[in-house]
């Protein structure tokens, strides 16, 4: 073995203190960004079947529940609301006294110290499930412009810090921006589902949130997994339309994705780790097949290697607890 070179790598792997000093990627937990889903009800506290840990929460909960976040240190939110109501045209979307109107004010006046994010749909909130208006079995896109606008506007109104449309309509961006800025909330920023696919990844989360689509699927709007340069033209959009934050989703998946958009362009890149990713670990974990707090750092610290500033995990209360520990 005389003569031959080669390079010692394992020289800075030979402990754990070694390996914390050349570490390139670090997840902290003012990365994370936890879902919630408020109902209407009172003393609700209801484990959703598909996402165990996951539940809905009524009013009179909710300030107990962002308490505990706040104790965790996790210290932003996203909130979808499970209308009681649904209709044709997802009236409680843009409703003044819309459950997620209130969660919001309430998180507001409560527990301040929250960043409170308002995800902007109408898919909880129509009965036919869609992200838009529907005429003949088509999701018609500049229709549903004016009542996403309307929703956002409502958001901001009711106290929200980041307006979060997730529709995947054209032109959203642009409509929302207008919208806020012409209702007085120039000051409001706008973190867009930029790059979203049309993922069965979702799955667990139409059960949350009530929002499965009635008829058809939502292809004709969320984009294809098959395409690259396609999310580039959607990123592409949307921070010409003025949108401060650029979401990924899904995450695990799409790493590829996340890499390209954080090179391009220059804005925050937020991972969306979703629903099906969240349950898949519950459920090996539950049986014992995984370790669940070693995959979920690995997974989420890969998103954080892979681009991403921000996460949106459903997992950001178990993580706040064990960077803490
Ligand atoms: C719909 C919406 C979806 C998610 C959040 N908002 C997906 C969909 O139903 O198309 C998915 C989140 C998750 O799976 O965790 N506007
Ligand atoms: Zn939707």
């Amino acid at each position: 073995m005389d003569n031959i070179q080669f390079s010692r790598h394992r020289r800075l792997r030979t402990t754990e203190s070694m390996r914390s000093l050349v570490r390139e990627t670090h997840l902290q937990k003012t990365d994370l960004i936890y879902p919630i889903f408020v109902v209407e009800g009172d003393q609700i506290k209801k484990e959703v079947p598909s996402m165990p840990g996951v539940y809905h929460v009524s009013l009179d909960y909710l300030t107990e529940e962002m308490n505990e976040l706040v104790t965790l240190g996790v210290r932003s939110v996203i909130v979808f609301g499970v209308p009681a109501h649904k209709d044709e045209k997802g009236t409680q979307a843009y409703c003044e006294t819309g459950i997620v109107q209130k969660a919001i004010r309430q998180i507001k006046e409560d527990v301040p110290a929250l960043t409170v994010i308002a995800d902007t749909c109408l898919c909880q909130y129509t009965d036919h499930g869609h992200c838009g208006i529907v005429q003949d079995g088509e999701i018609l896109n500049d229709e549903s412009l004016e009542l996403l606008t309307e929703t956002a506007v409502s958001q901001a109104k009711a106290g929200a810090d980041i307006i979060a449309p997730s529709n995947m309509m054209d032109g959203f961006v642009a409509a929302i921006r207008k919208g806020l800025d012409d209702a007085g909330f120039k000051n409001t920023p706008i973190m867009s589902y930029a790059v979203k696919y049309a993922s069965s990844f979702y799955g667990p989360f139409r059960d949350a949130a009530h929002s499965s689509p009635q008829f058809g699927d939502r292809r004709a709007y969320q984009m294809d997994p098959a395409n690259r340069l396609e999310a580039i033209r959607e990123a592409q959009s949307d921070v010409e339309e003025g949108a401060d934050f650029l979401i990924v989703k899904p995450g695990l998946s799409y790493l590829d994705i996340m890499r390209e958009v954080k090179d391009r362009f220059n804005s925050p890149v937020v991972a969306y780790n979703v629903s099906g990713e969240y349950s898949m670990i519950k459920a090996a974990a539950q049986n014992g097949w995984v370790n669940e707090q070693e995959i979920v750092l690995e997974k989420l610290t890969s998103m954080k290697r892979a681009g991403a500033d921000l996460i949106i995990t459903y997992f950001a209360k178990d993580v706040a607890q064990w960077l803490s520990e």
